[in-house]
């Protein structure tokens, strides 16, 4: 069934956008929504909120507000685990060994620093496009469905 997902390339990984753009399209999943915005720290805490107790949480909004980042919402068959399996694992030498082509394999260099993010659920995908992407105010974004 048709669904839809959160996307995020980080700070070190945009330069590839392109490149990642035609894994996406290849995969065939449809960006719907995509904009480029550099997160205030308050951001980035909000939106990794479900971390904030982890160990690596300080690291990780180093490294998500060192840059611009690109959110998308990605359309399509079983999107959630569709861009999941694009991505990889959440450590990039474990994408590695288990499937190069992955963009974490090919763009990630360690367990924070690993060139994307894909929402894990339904509940995180609305609540992650709604972040980047408000669906009430006069600045909405163009909604394609
Ligand atoms: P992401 O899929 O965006 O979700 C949470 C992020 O936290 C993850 O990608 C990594 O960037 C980072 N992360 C997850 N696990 C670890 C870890 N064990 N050590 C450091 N960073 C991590």
């Amino acid at each position: 069934k048709k669904e839809k997902t959160l996307a995020m390339i980080k700070p070190d990984a945009v330069d590839k956008m392109g490149l990642i753009l035609d894994m996406i399209n290849q995969k065939g999943l449809l960006v719907t929504k995509a904009k480029m915005v550099l997160l205030s720290r308050a951001e980035a805490a909000q939106f990794y909120i479900e971390h904030q107790s982890k160990p690596f949480f300080n690291g990780l909004l180093d490294y998500v507000t060192a840059g611009p980042v690109v959110a998308m919402e990605l359309m399509g068959s079983n999107a959630i685990q569709a861009w999941r399996d694009l991505i990889g694992p959440t450590n990039p030498s474990d994408a590695r060994s288990q499937n190069a082509q992955s963009l974490r394999a090919k763009y990630g260099t360690d367990n924070t620093r690993n060139a994307a993010h894909g929402s894990d659920s339904k509940e995180s995908a609305m609540r992650e496009a709604e972040f980047f992407f408000p669906s009430t105010g006069p600045a909405r974004a163009n909604t394609a469905q």
